[in-house]
């Protein structure tokens, strides 16, 4: 089986095209493309992501990653026949139709539909057996997109269409692992095959998923079937390290930036101690605001005394010490309170060093198998929706009318 997968629920333009076709024997799943457009460059000057801005640049970058992923996995072949080209100047009846139904998919999306006019219609349909997307939770601007144009694409193809919900894309990302190249699985007309491993689980699991919108612990006692005991009740982790890096006078996305600043010398020997708010609550919620606000006071304190240079590296560190500090002591009494076999870790936050060695360190020490998303699918990605879809077959739409985005999605 072959899925093409869109993802476009925030600031990452992506398309990812997979095979399904080794997973019976070996639990592998062939990457025939991924190819992801990142939009950073153009929100860093407003200091975060601008949802209708979002909306515009996905609009720009689908059609180019389309025609780039068929290309890749050898899916791509325009219409040549006299018969084709014949149909493509003079419209048929079914055409013409298919054409007023394109129309009125994306008529609120038309940069997106003259693209698709003039690059994706006159392509032979490609073997492709369903087309995925992520309905929520996201931005719903963004959302809006990546749904219209998968519907606009499963109407032109005839293909069922499968909605996928991000967060369990993330769940997803965090059970494939990497495999080497396999030579044999290089057909000659697949030029770039990647294979990963799905790493199939023992439930019940416990999933600690991080990124810039969510923050959360989610019991899963099998494919598909999720509970989230525990959230933030206000900021998710990553926004918290987004609000603190502006403090600190640095650009977004922070995240990579506090974890940079993290590993710089003390060089004046500042000393800052930082809350770990909710760390003995008797339940797994976070919070992250009062954190944020806590950085706020350090940091117009230690001014008065040094230079913001000096203590970026003090503050960087130490808020990343809570913040991991915080993420650890609750996971791992989650999966002590819910007998957990494994540990999962996904999203955005999932990137941080210090939390991939920290959990992998607690983990070991209470014998609890970790499993953590590959570098490479920590943010987020089309590959992960591809591989949830896989999973939720069962989800397939044939009537797309009524796939909508749902920007506050739950798990459960
Ligand atoms: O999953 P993601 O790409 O998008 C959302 O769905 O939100 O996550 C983005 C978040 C941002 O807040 C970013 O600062 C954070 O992930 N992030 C990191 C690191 N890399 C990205 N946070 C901490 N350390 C990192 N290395
Ligand atoms: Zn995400």
């Amino acid at each position: 089986m072959k899925i093409l997968a869109i993802e476009t629920s925030c600031d990452e333009t992506s398309i990812a095209i997979i095979d399904t076709r080794s997973f019976r024997k070996n639990s592998t799943i062939a990457v025939l493309a991924h190819n992801t457009s990142s939009q950073i460059k153009i929100h860093q000057k407003f200091g975060g992501v601008v949802p209708n801005l979002a909306n515009r640049e996905h609009q720009k970058n689908l059609v180019p990653i389309l025609v780039k992923s068929l290309k890749e996995a050898s899916l791509y072949k325009e219409a040549r026949s006299k018969k084709q080209e014949l149909r493509r100047k003079r419209p048929q009846k079914n055409l013409n139709s298919r054409f007023l139904i394109l129309d009125s998919i994306l008529k609120r999306e038309q940069e997106l539909f003259a693209r698709i006019r003039e690059h994706i219609l006159p392509l032979k349909k490609p073997h492709i057996d369903a087309v995925a997307v992520t309905i929520g939770p996201g931005l719903e601007p963004a959302l809006w997109v990546g749904i219209n144009f998968a519907r606009a694409l499963a109407t032109l193809w005839d293909l069922p269409l499968i909605p996928i919900n991000h967060m369990e894309g993330h769940i997803f990302s965090a059970l494939l692992k990497a495999e080497k190249t396999n030579a044999k699985l290089q057909k000659p007309n697949y030029k770039k095959i990647k294979n990963y491993k799905f790493q199939m689980q023992k439930f019940p699991a416990i999933a600690l998923l991080v990124s810039g919108g969510h923050t959360e612990l989610v019991c899963i006692k099998g494919i598909g079937k999720y509970k989230i005991i525990g959230e933030t009740l206000d900021d998710a982790v990553g926004e918290a390290f987004d609000k603190t890096a502006r403090l600190l006078g640095l650009r977004y996305p922070g995240g990579p930036e506090i974890a940079k600043l993290a590993e710089k010398k003390n060089i004046k020997n500042i000393s800052i101690s930082l809350p770990r708010p909710m760390i003995r609550s008797n339940n797994f919620d976070f919070s992250f605001s009062g954190l944020k606000t806590a950085v706020l006071y350090a940091v117009q304190d230690l001014k008065k005394q040094y230079t913001l240079k000096d203590i970026q590296p003090v503050v960087a560190r130490e808020f990343q010490n809570a913040a991991v500090e915080v993420l650890i002591t609750k996971t791992i009494a989650a999966s002590k309170k819910y007998k957990t076999r494994a540990i999962l870790l996904g999203g955005g936050v999932s990137a941080n060093k210090k939390l991939r060695v920290d959990l992998t360190k607690a983990s070991k020490q209470n014998n609890i198998p970790l499993l953590i998303s590959p570098l490479s699918l920590t943010g987020d990605n089309a590959l992960m929706i591809a591989i949830a879809a896989f999973f939720n077959q069962k989800k397939a739409k044939k009537n797309i009318s009524s796939l909508k985005a749902n920007a506050h999605m739950r798990l459960s």
